[in-house]
């Protein structure tokens, strides 16, 4: 029988628990920086070299922290769902958790590629992008055709490459799960919308959420208490949920 297809769309509210700050809440990032400053593409023109900093930073704390009891659950849930991870994060906690599908929608923090100064907004080959893990890059490192290497980070004021692919994820899901994420950046903010009219939809996230819709439920936990309640909702409609005819 096949397995039913579950998305989980995940936030920083995923990572806080290993360690790594969020954006929004009190002490977030971006209390300490300025988004225009550090996840723009203006930013990045108007002065590189501070946007390195920054996500040498964060790369360099990606290395001291692990994934935690929700991104292992998540990875765990692909013994009887399929399971599709869609994250706003550009930490390498659902891989290091052993989740298999994964879609980076705001980029991957242990990637770089050169930068197209010309042509920034639109393509860039997959082929050009490699990993540095946990290292840095500076203003003169340049890639293999001579061009300064950036983070391959999607920065406001850029497209979402892989907005379609989550979008068709979405689409075929039978059960839906965000977790951790405030529901602030579009577009991941309205893929909830491409979910069908009798998909489940769980938010876990301890704070109030910024959406009403019938098909939500709302698990007001923090993230690893948070799965704990969804498991035992699943194991309680297990016959509801678990195998699919289709
Ligand atoms: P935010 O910082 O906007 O939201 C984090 C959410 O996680 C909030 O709703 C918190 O209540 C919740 N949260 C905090 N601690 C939690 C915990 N332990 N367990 C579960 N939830 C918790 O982060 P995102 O929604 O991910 O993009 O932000 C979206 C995008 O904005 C990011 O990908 C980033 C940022 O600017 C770019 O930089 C392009």
């Amino acid at each position: 029988m096949k397995k039913k297809n579950l998305v989980v769309l995940t936030g920083a509210g995923v990572s806080a628990e290993s360690g790594i700050s969020t954006f929004r809440d009190s002490n977030g990032l971006w209390e300490n920086y300025r988004v225009e400053d550090v996840a723009s593409i203006d930013g990045w023109y108007r002065n590189p070299g501070l946007m390195l900093d920054f996500y040498n930073t964060r790369r360099k704390e990606l290395g001291t922290v692990k994934p935690n009891a929700a991104h292992l659950a998540i990875a765990g849930l692909e013994d009887r769902y399929n399971v599709t991870v869609v994250t706003q994060n550009v930490d390498n906690l659902h891989e290091r958790a052993g989740s298999t599908r994964i879609i980076h929608l705001h980029g991957e923090l242990t990637k770089v590629r050169p930068e197209d100064r010309y042509n920034d907004r639109d393509n860039f080959s997959e082929e050009t992008v490699f990993d540095i893990g946990h290292g840095e890059i500076h203003i003169g490192d340049l890639a293999a055709d001579g061009a300064q290497l950036r983070p391959h980070i999607v920065w406001f004021g850029e497209p979402v490459p892989k907005i379609e692919q989550a979008i068709n994820a979405v689409e075929k899901a039978d059960i839906m799960l965000i977790v951790g994420t405030s529901l602030q950046v579009y577009p991941a903010a309205g893929l909830y919308r491409f979910a069908g009219n009798s998909t489940p939809i769980y938010i876990i996230d301890p704070k109030d959420v910024p959406v009403a819709d019938p098909r939500i439920t709302h698990i007001r936990e923090v993230a690893t208490k948070g799965m704990e309640e969804f498991e035992n909702i699943l194991k309680s409609k297990e016959s509801d949920y678990l195998c699919s005819h289709k």
